[in-house]
């Protein structure tokens, strides 16, 4: 009862742990699991920037579907737009980020503008070799993902934009101490077996 009355007084950061690796290396697969298991938000910057690509009238529709055929990042400021939103919509406290920061100009969008407001936890890296990623992207496509760049054409240029934008940010954070990488090779079931470990030795699940 005190404890309760006290955080209601005591604003805390809201906590955030950054999802990232290559295109298919398990990342919204691994979130779920962790949703479940650990009770944190799930925001996809991809999946945001496909919703705000179907709102009829979207002002930003037609830019965000040329970004995603080509693999390219979107522009911070959407991005960073629509994450700001979902945090606040949500009421909640504990925010799995997927898919961001994915370049310089996602990173430094973010420090300008969100950062100072939430605590970094740390960056989850899925590490998974390129020829894995193709077969399951192009495997989630031919099961029908629906998703416009699940095709070999748009891959190519994701994983491009991933070793060339991508990496350097993982590796910027890796200098931070921040990374906890996690072999994405494996099948999800073992995956998360050393996902639950590093959330456990967080302390997350604990309240
Ligand atoms: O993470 P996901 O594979 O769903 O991202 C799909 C596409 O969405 C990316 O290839 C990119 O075009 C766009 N995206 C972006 N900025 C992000 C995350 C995704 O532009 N931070
Ligand atoms: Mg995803």
């Amino acid at each position: 009862m005190a404890g309760s009355l006290l955080k209601r007084f005591i604003v805390m950061a809201p906590k955030v742990v950054f999802v990232l690796g290559g295109p298919g290396a398990g990342k919204g697969t691994q979130c779920q699991k962790i949703v479940e298991t650990f009770g944190y938000v799930h925001l996809s910057a991809g999946d945001l920037l496909r919703e705000e690509r179907a709102k009829p009238g979207s002002q930003y529709g037609e830019l965000i579907e040329n970004y995603i055929k080509e693999g390219k990042i979107v522009p911070v400021e959407i991005t960073c737009s629509l994450l700001e939103n979902a945090m606040k919509v949500s009421g909640q406290d504990r925010f799995l980020i997927d898919g961001f920061p994915r370049n310089q100009n996602n990173l430094e969008g973010w420090n300008k503008t969100v950062a100072n407001n939430v605590e970094l936890q740390f960056v989850l890296f899925f590490d998974c070799p390129l020829d894995i990623c193709t077969e399951r992207c192009l495997q989630r496509g031919a099961a029908g993902s629906g998703r416009t760049d699940d095709n070999l054409e748009s891959l190519k240029k994701r994983f491009n934009t991933y070793v060339q934008e991508t990496k350097p940010i993982i590796d910027h954070y890796a200098t931070m101490d921040l990374v906890k990488t996690i072999d994405a090779t494996k099948n999800p079931l073992e995956v998360f077996e050393d996902v639950k470990a590093i959330f456990k030795a967080k302390g997350a699940g604990d309240s």
